[in-house]
């Protein structure tokens, strides 16, 4: 169990640009990003979905976020353009979609910042549908979940599949299922990466895990389709007892896993019939979301520095 202050310390390096900038410069970290990232080109994350896609299902996420200039927001919407015709060209649409995060879109701007983020959501959306697939919209800290959920309701209007991600660390999340569990929606149920103050989370893992299962009951017993994203086998056999009691068959929600973590119980989970999606990133700028892989597992911490140090 990794102690609160170290993991607080490690999901507020997370958020430096200047460790960022170190980071992401230095090639002697790449190999050890590589067990959770998928390479840095399109042709990198096409091969690996490729693989994957023989036994479960991907959502592919081109890694960036807190973007703050309005050319990068754009480059970043051209990136997932050319990637989702990639999708369709190889015939994979029927098993890969996307995930987008907001402020790599336009959220963080200082001006219009909502309007452009929304702007280029569409534009995915819209390269989306022309390829057969979906898009889901990644969580961020609790600071921007209204504006979030707002502009995933607004593109629902156009596109009603469109995914909605809830953190259940939020003392606000049960009721947020509430709101979303209806026909047509997807929703991705997580337990939340970032470090959130008591006054709006939860902080404490078993309160975190009680509250991932009162949003469980109601996802499972609404109308839409639940995404079950976690890789703790205790809420997993929860969800899928639930699923179960609420009538929905092995394919009438999903399990989803980060890719890197636990690749050998997703591949029985799906051998077992159950949809398993793998969240697969790629891309240059890898470093807020290693980070917080590392802040999730003290052994990750290990694992990083044995590499670093077998490197030197
Ligand atoms: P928990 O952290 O309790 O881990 C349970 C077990 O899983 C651990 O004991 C370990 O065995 C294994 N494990 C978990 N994390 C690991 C890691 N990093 N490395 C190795 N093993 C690990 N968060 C968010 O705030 N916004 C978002 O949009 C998303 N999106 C998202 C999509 C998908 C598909 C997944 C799976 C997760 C996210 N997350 C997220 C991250 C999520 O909030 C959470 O931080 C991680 O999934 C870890 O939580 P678990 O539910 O796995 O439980």
């Amino acid at each position: 169990m990794m102690t609160a202050p170290l993991r607080s310390g490690l999901l507020a390096a997370a958020r430096s640009q200047t460790c960022r900038n170190l980071a992401e410069g230095t090639p002697l970290l790449r190999p050890v990003v590589d067990r959770f990232v998928a390479g840095v080109t399109t042709d990198d994350v096409i091969a690996a979905a490729r693989g994957i896609t023989r036994d479960r299902l991907v959502t592919i996420d081109h890694l960036g976020e807190d973007v703050t200039d309005r050319e990068h927001a754009d480059a970043v919407v051209d990136a997932y353009v050319t990637l989702l015709a990639r999708v369709a060209d190889e015939g994979l649409a029927g098993r890969v979609e996307v995930s987008v995060k907001l402020s790599a879109l336009g959220q963080s701007l200082a001006v219009d910042a909502d309007k452009i983020a929304l702007e280029n959501a569409r534009r995915i959306c819209a390269a989306a549908a022309a390829a057969g697939t979906t898009v889901t919209v990644d969580m961020e800290d609790h600071t921007t979940t209204d504006r979030t959920l707002e502009t995933v309701r607004d593109l629902r209007v156009d596109h009603p599949w469109v995914g909605a991600v809830l953190q259940a660390m939020l003392r606000r999340t049960e009721s947020d299922c509430r709101d979303l569990a209806g026909a047509g929606s997807r929703v991705r149920l997580c337990k939340g990466a970032y470090d959130e103050p008591s006054s709006v989370a939860f902080r404490d893992a078993a309160d975190v895990d009680g509250s991932y299962v009162r949003c469980l009951k109601v996802l499972m017993a609404g109308a839409g389709l639940p995404m079950v994203a976690s890789h703790d086998p205790r809420l997993i056999a929860i969800a899928r007892h639930l699923a179960g009691a609420h009538g929905r068959g092995q394919q009438d929600f999903e399990l989803q896993m980060l890719h890197g973590v636990r690749p050998q119980a997703q591949q029985e989970l799906s051998a077992d019939g159950l949809a398993m999606r793998v969240y697969l990133p790629y891309g240059t700028e890898w470093y807020g979301y290693f980070m917080r892989r590392l802040a999730e597992r003290p052994a990750n911490l290990a694992f990083f520095a044995r590499s670093l140090l077998t490197r030197s």
